[in-house]
């Protein structure tokens, strides 16, 4: 079914606001009728002024509600700008109740006349999210928001009156908008539409193309896989890769859950970002085999920790120890009634980080330190994706790592710092000799925290929540 069309003419509101697409390109993903449509855009190719013009077409369906969401208020005010502008170049502004406050996060045009809402709207605000009877979204920066964003919220809101939605974003590595753009590419759904549109494309500003003086400029001052990304909008690895060492077809592979080997769980804390917790087994040689994911958004720290508690494990499961965010105090106070102790220490980020990148190495016997089951998807993309800070060109990268979707690798972190950062691994029972085993000295001296024995079945293991993207 393809999206709704006002009663108005495109071509007499464009003529009013004096706007002409650049280009055929934009024109193109203008006229697309596909209820969903991914422009994946170098920086500055027009991608708010195409989105933001189709938002004011949008207001003259009688009786819509339009929202904009952006990862922040700051970047949905991009597109409602655009909006806002052309109400104003035809006169409606005044006619209209609305509100232009991007601090307060107050950016809405209400148009009586045909009873139309357009607001914008932040995705650091999820609660504002819930909503039914939408009918157009525009999702913008959308490589920058957490697929749950979409998957839990905006698509759901579409669902009544089905509503169409426009993904307007330079792109992200290999993230969630990839594959939001390959639904596009791929002829078995229909309802998506998806174009690379490099900046060069633009040729308001960049008159020369893709020899355009300012497009060269920039290529011979930022590296090749920031060009790339940002300017030629390519899908690409990310630039400053903090585990450049992490390869598939090394350290994916498939194993069983063995409850003769320690296991602990890993734990990042999040809200909007999910909440993660990796069930991290540890054999004999001191290799890391990270069998499980849990990632899950938008719940409590209290549900997590009775999902957790409760879900269905392997045979034989058990828990030797709990890994964490030492930042997370309060929600370490509830997790420790729920599922038991947690070891949280503060660990500068580069030893962790080393620690796992040690483990990464591949050792004599030709397997590496540090498996992973390919079930563990976001986990595997997350390490694939991690990347650092940029720095201004021409300088080291500042310390650290960006913050969003890196929950995952952070959690893994949490527990290298645990367990070999800090010799957790090491429980004092070992140094004390055989005479201590068995005896309370041994459990005394051990570091764990906590144990749980829950009967189960792997195969009715529920894994990651995340469904794959290709079956939206
Ligand atoms: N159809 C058009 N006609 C005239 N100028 C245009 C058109 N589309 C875009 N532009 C020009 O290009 C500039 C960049 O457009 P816009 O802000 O939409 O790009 P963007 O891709 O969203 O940029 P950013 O990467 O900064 O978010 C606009 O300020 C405007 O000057
Ligand atoms: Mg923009």
């Amino acid at each position: 079914m393809p999206r709704t069309e006002p009663n108005i003419s495109r071509e007499a509101l464009w003529s009013k606001l004096e706007y002409n697409p650049h280009s055929e390109g934009q024109l193109n993903a203008h006229m697309a009728d596909e209820r969903f449509r991914v422009t994946c855009c170098g920086r500055r190719w027009g991608k708010s002024w195409w989105a933001g013009h189709e938002m004011t077409l949008k207001m003259f369906i009688p009786d819509s509600i339009n929202w904009i969401v952006g990862p922040t208020y700051a970047l949905a005010e991009k597109e409602f700008r655009v909006v806002y502008n052309d109400f104003k170049k035809l006169g409606l502004l005044s006619s209209c109740k609305y509100a232009f406050n991007v601090d307060q996060g107050r950016m809405k045009i209400f148009f009586p006349a045909l009873n139309s809402l357009c607001e914008a709207k932040s995705a650091t605000k999820p609660d504002s999210l819930v909503g039914e009877g939408v009918d157009h979204i525009i999702v913008s920066e959308a490589a920058k928001h957490n697929r749950s964003t979409w998957e839990m919220y905006l698509r759901p809101a579409l669902a009544d009156k089905h509503g169409s939605a426009d993904f307007p974003s330079t792109p992200q590595g290999y993230n969630w908008y990839k594959g939001l753009f390959d639904l596009g590419q791929s002829e078995d759904h229909t309802e998506y539409f998806s174009h690379r549109y490099p900046s060069w494309e633009n040729p308001v500003l960049f008159p020369g193309g893709r020899k355009d003086g300012e497009i060269v400029a920039v290529e011979a001052t930022v590296s090749p896989m920031f060009f790339q990304q940002e300017i030629a909008a390519e899908f690409t690895a990310f630039e400053g890769m903090i585990y450049p060492e992490f390869n598939e077809d090394i350290h994916v592979q498939e194993f069983d859950y063995d409850p003769k080997q320690r296991n602990w769980l890993a734990m990042d804390f999040g809200y909007v970002d999910p909440f993660v917790a990796l069930d991290c087994m540890i054999d004999t040689q001191q290799r890391v085999w990270v069998w499980r994911e849990y990632m899950v958004s938008y719940k409590s720290t209290y549900e997590h920790g009775h999902i957790l508690k409760d879900r269905v494990n392997p045979d034989g499961y058990h828990i030797d120890g709990i890994a964490a965010d030492p930042r997370g105090a309060d929600e370490i106070a509830t997790l420790s009634w729920i599922i038991g102790g947690i070891s949280a220490h503060a660990v500068g980020w580069s030893l962790g980080v080393e620690s796992v990148k040690r483990a990464f190495t591949v050792r004599d016997d030709g397997t590496p330190g540090l498996i992973i089951h390919p079930r563990c998807t976001e986990l595997i993309r997350q390490i694939r994706n991690l990347r650092s800070k940029t720095g201004k060109e021409g300088r080291n990268s500042p310390e650290g790592q960006h913050d969003y979707d890196d929950h995952g690798p952070d959690a893994l972190r949490y527990f290298f710092n645990e367990y070999f950062v800090l010799g957790a691994g090491d429980s004092l029972a070992d140094f004390y000799g055989t005479q201590y085993r068995r005896s309370e000295a041994a459990s005394f001296f051990s570091y764990e925290g906590s144990i749980a024995n829950v009967d189960g079945d792997l195969e009715k293991m529920p894994l990651s929540k995340f469904t794959n993207i290709g079956r939206l």
